[in-house]
Formats: C-alpha cells, structure tokens, sequence
C-alpha cells in the first residue's frame, strides 16, 4: 500500500459511508496499520491509501493508544482550543501548528461494525481531529490561512523535486 501524496485528487473526496463489515473490510485495516507504522505515523486515514471510505487508525503505542474508527462522528468539541505541531503522512517532512479544539468526543463503530464512544484529549484529541478532516476532504493545511496553505504548498513540492533528485543520484 503507498501513501497519496499531496497533489492526489483522492485527499479531497468526501469519503462514503461504510455499510459491509467483512473480511475485506478487516483486511484494510490491516494493511493501513501497517502502511501507518512503516512510515512512523500515529494516524492513517482511508482516502491517504486511494479508499474513499469512512475509515481510520491511530495508533499512540507510548500512551497505549491503538484504535479502529469506521463511520465516526464527532458529537462534542471543547471551547477550549489549542496549538499543536502538526504533521501528515500525506505532506512528509512538513509540519505547520494548528488551532483545534482540545477535547472531543466521537462515536465510531469498530471494525466488527459495533459502535462505541471516546472522550479524547491530548494527541488523542488532536489525532482524531486531523484524522476525520481526511474523510472530508481536508487536510491541516486547509485550516490555515491561504497565505500560508500556499507557502506550505510550495514547500511540500521543493521537498518532493529535491527527494527525487537525491533518489536519482543513488
Ligand atoms: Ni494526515
């Protein structure tokens, strides 16, 4: 499974709903863990592996953190917010901070299609966030101002050209 990139059309779908919890279904999961540890991620959502599917992983293995969420809905969100660092497995090598509400709670359904509710904070709070934007179509980028989504922009592809030409070198 590769990671989409910036510039993939498929990271700005709304993802659809998924209705079919099957081996299929768990097979993906799977493979997004594992897509998602090789490229050292804490959170992997389905359209970042080319499936427009309501899906995502996170995995916080220092906090003890490892969970499914298919179908989420974010029910709750603090007034408080915050600023945090973020990154994107879908931007390699950036990061950017951004203001995002410091708790939330989410319903979700596990990969066996039965639901359950979370009350996160912390990078978990932070994670999910960033990961259901994914299943719309946004990336973090899009919550920062258009002066700095377009800086942010011109970095990624200086970053992807220079990646490339160190790769034809070797
Ligand atoms: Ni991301």
């Amino acid at each position: 499974m590769t990671i989409r990139k910036l510039g993939d059309e498929v990271l700005h779908k709304k993802c659809e709903k998924i209705t079919v919890f099957d081996d299929e279904l768990k097979n993906l999961e799977e493979e997004m863990y594992k897509a998602m540890r090789k490229a050292e991620g804490i959170g992997l959502a389905g359209p970042q592996v080319g499936v427009t599917k309501r899906i995502f992983v996170i995995e916080i293995s220092e906090e003890g953190i490892k969970q499914t969420f298919v179908n989420p809905e974010i029910i709750e969100t603090s007034v408080e917010t915050g600023m945090y660092n973020e990154g994107c497995l879908s931007l390699p090598g950036l990061e950017h901070e951004v203001e995002r509400p410091l708790k939330v709670s989410i319903c979700a359904q596990d990969i066996e299609g039965k639901p359950f509710t979370v009350n996160a904070e912390g990078l978990f709070a932070r994670a999910i966030q960033h990961e259901n934007d994914h299943l719309n179509g946004i990336l973090y980028i899009d919550h920062l101002d258009q002066e700095e989504k377009t800086r942010m922009e011109q970095l990624f592809v200086k970053k992807q050209e220079a990646l490339k030409k160190a790769k034809r070198r070797h």
